[in-house]
This record gives structure tokens, C-alpha cells and sequence, in this order.
């Protein structure tokens, strides 16, 4: 059911992002001409070249772009579903800069651009688990965390991989607010095998198109068999580091999120379980026919090997 054989991927599928590239050059430029007020709201959607990928979710009904785009977490932008959609157009993403840091041979700031150029921007349908018990089929555009890390050259010595997300209160009114619900920035991080297991994906778009910027513009992490907090959004820093890195969740309520956060219908949240869960956008809406939520999401096959061993009620 998950795993499409690769279909031929021809080189004449793989375009490089020229033209989204220079799109971002030029919003840049004019950004300087115009006041950032009259660029408020305005979040690009550039049509993405993507390939086909081996590694997709297929056979599932794809959760409509409406939904996946309008019903978020994002604490940045506030708590409701609907606080992201309506708060974060504003948010400027170009220029973009990444820093890459800790125990890699190639540190440095890296502007989104250049991050992206070499990688050819897949599609992979990951069925997506929120640890509320809610549930999505998002047809993701990015590119192998592997294959970005590798380029940074990482040390031996590493051995996770730590993410933050940008701070900057101007634009991100749940960072001014006077009630935080989390502590800024928004952090997570995961183990280094697990950050290049094959599934881990940059994502820098959805449905074909550039990251809304409620989706975690302009890039953000996706790891499927893990619930939906450890996709951290509006990535400005990567970290290689020896030790565990802290992870926003768990920080605010180390009893009900731990760092692994795996998908795991046999092991309930302290307050509900999580043997079950809603699809978004199914007909029926609250009253409509829960599913059984799969272990690790359905992504048994790839991933449970990293686990072997561990006491997935204990490392939860
Ligand atoms: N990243 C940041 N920076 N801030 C957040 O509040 N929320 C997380 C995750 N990444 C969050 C974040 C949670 S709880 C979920 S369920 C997913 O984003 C939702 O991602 P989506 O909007 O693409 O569905």
C-alpha cells in the first residue's frame, strides 16, 4: 500500500528551480522599492517542477488543499486552527537564511536559495498524524534530509540533529503575545539515524506549489512515521550536536510529549488515547467513523529497525 516501485524517472522530469529562484531574486529586489506594509499578506505560491518519488503514500484520498492550508498548528501565529491561515500571510520569506552549525565540517549561513539549488524536488504522499488525534494525506514537495546533511559534511562525532524556527515578533503575533504558550524559539530535533532515514523529507512545498507560509514557509521538516509536532516550521538553523537536543513539546510538558514522538496506537496520551483518529475533510466531520491509527503511522517497514531494542512506552 505505501510503496510505489520508482516508474522511470527521466532527466528531462528533473528541473532545477531556476524560475521559482529567480522569482525569489526579484521579490527581493522590489521588496527594497516597496514598503513592507504594502507586501503585507502577500505569501508566494510559485508553481514547483517535482519528479515522481519511490517513496509515496498511494491509494489514499489526498486531504483537499483547502483543508491541509487552513485548519494548522502553527503557536506562532496563535492557537486556533484558523490563526495560522489568517495571521501568517504577512510573514517575510525571502531573503531566507539558514544556519548550518555544531558538528559539521561546513558551517555556515546559507541563503534558502542555495540550499535548495542542487536537490530535485520530489512529490511523496505521506499519510500525516497530529498527536490530537487528527489525521491527513498531504502530497508534500521537498527533497531527502539526507541528502541536504551530507552536503554539511557532518562529524562523526554527531549524533542528532537539532531544528529552530525563526523569531521575530513584528511578524509572528504569537511571539508578542503576553500569554506564550510555548517558549521562542519553537525547537525540535531528531536522532541523526533518524534524520537520514529516507523518509525524512525538506519540504518546500505542497500540492505542486511553494510552502502557504501557515504550512512553514519557506522550508520545513516532515517525518511521517512521527506525530505532526516534530515537523517544525520556517526552519532558520540546523545544528549538529552529540547531545539530545531540547524539543519545544516536551519542554512545555515533558509527561505528555517525549523527543521520539513516534506514531504508536498502543501507547495513550496521558489525557486520551491515540489508538484511533479523525481524517480531516472525511464527510461526516466530527461524527464521521474513526480510523485505527497504524504503528508508526503505517511506516512500520522503513523505520522500525531504528527502534529495536528500545521501550517505545518508556522512549514515547
Ligand atoms: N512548527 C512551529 N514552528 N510552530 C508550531 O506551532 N506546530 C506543529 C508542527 N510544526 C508547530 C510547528 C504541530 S503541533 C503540527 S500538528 C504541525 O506543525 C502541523 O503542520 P501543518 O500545518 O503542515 O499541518
Amino acid at each position: 500500500m505505501l510503496i510505489r516501485k520508482p516508474s522511470d524517472i527521466r532527466s528531462s522530469e528533473i528541473t532545477p528551480l531556476r524560475a521559482y529562484l529567480s522569482r525569489r531574486a526579484i521579490m527581493r529586489g522590489s521588496a527594497g522599492l516597496i514598503a513592507a506594509g504594502a507586501l503585507g499578506g502577500l505569501s508566494l505560491a510559485a508553481p514547483l517542477q517535482t519528479v515522481k518519488s519511490d517513496l509515496t503514500t498511494t491509494g489514499e484520498t489526498l486531504t483537499s488543499k483547502d483543508d491541509v492550508t487552513s485548519y494548522n498548528n502553527f503557536y506562532e501565529f496563535g492557537v486556533d486552527k484558523s490563526d495560522p491561515a489568517e495571521n501568517a500571510g504577512p510573514l517575510t520569506t525571502s531573503p531566507w537564511t539558514v544556519k548550518v552549525d555544531g558538528m559539521v565540517a561546513k558551517p555556515g549561513d546559507y541563503a534558502f536559495e542555495d540550499i535548495v539549488k542542487p536537490h530535485a524536488i520530489e512529490e511523496r504522499v505521506y499519510r500525516m498524524r497530529c498527536v490530537e488525534g487528527w489525521s491527513m494525506v498531504i502530497p508534500w514537495n521537498g527533497f531527502p534530509l539526507a541528502d541536504l546533511l551530507k552536503r554539511f559534511e557532518p562529524l562523526s562525532s554527531a549524533k542528532y540533529v537539532a531544528f529552530e524556527t525563526l523569531v521575530r515578533p513584528a511578524e509572528m503575533p504569537g511571539q508578542d503575545s503576553s500569554w506564550p504558550v510555548l517558549e521562542w524559539p519553537y525547537v525540535e530535533g531528531l536522532r541523526l539515524d533518524e534524520a537520514m532515514n529516507p523518509l525524512t523529507l525538506m519540504a518546500i512545498g505542497l500540492y505542486g506549489e511553494t510552502l502557504p507560509n501557515q504550512n512553514g514557509a519557506p522550508l520545513r521538516l516532515v517525518v511521517p512515521w512521527k506525530y505532526g509536532f516534530k515537523g517544525i516550521k520556517s526552519i532558520v538553523r540546523i545544528t549538529l550536536t552529540d547531545t539530545q537536543p531540547p524539543t519545544s513539546w516536551n519542554k512545555q510538558a515533558a509527561n505528555e510529549y517525549g523527543f521520539y514522538a513516534n506514531v504508536n496506537p498502543q501507547v495513550d496520551h496521558p489525557r486520551w488515547s491515540q489508538a484511533t483518529e479523525r481524517r480531516i475533510g472525511e464527510s461526516g466531520g466530527f461524527s464521521a467513523p474513526r480510523r485505527d491509527t497504524l504503528m508508526f503511522n503505517g511506516y512500520g517497514d522503513f523505520v522500525a529497525s531504528l527502534y529495536s531494542g528500545m521501550d517505545l512506552a518508556q522512549n514515547y
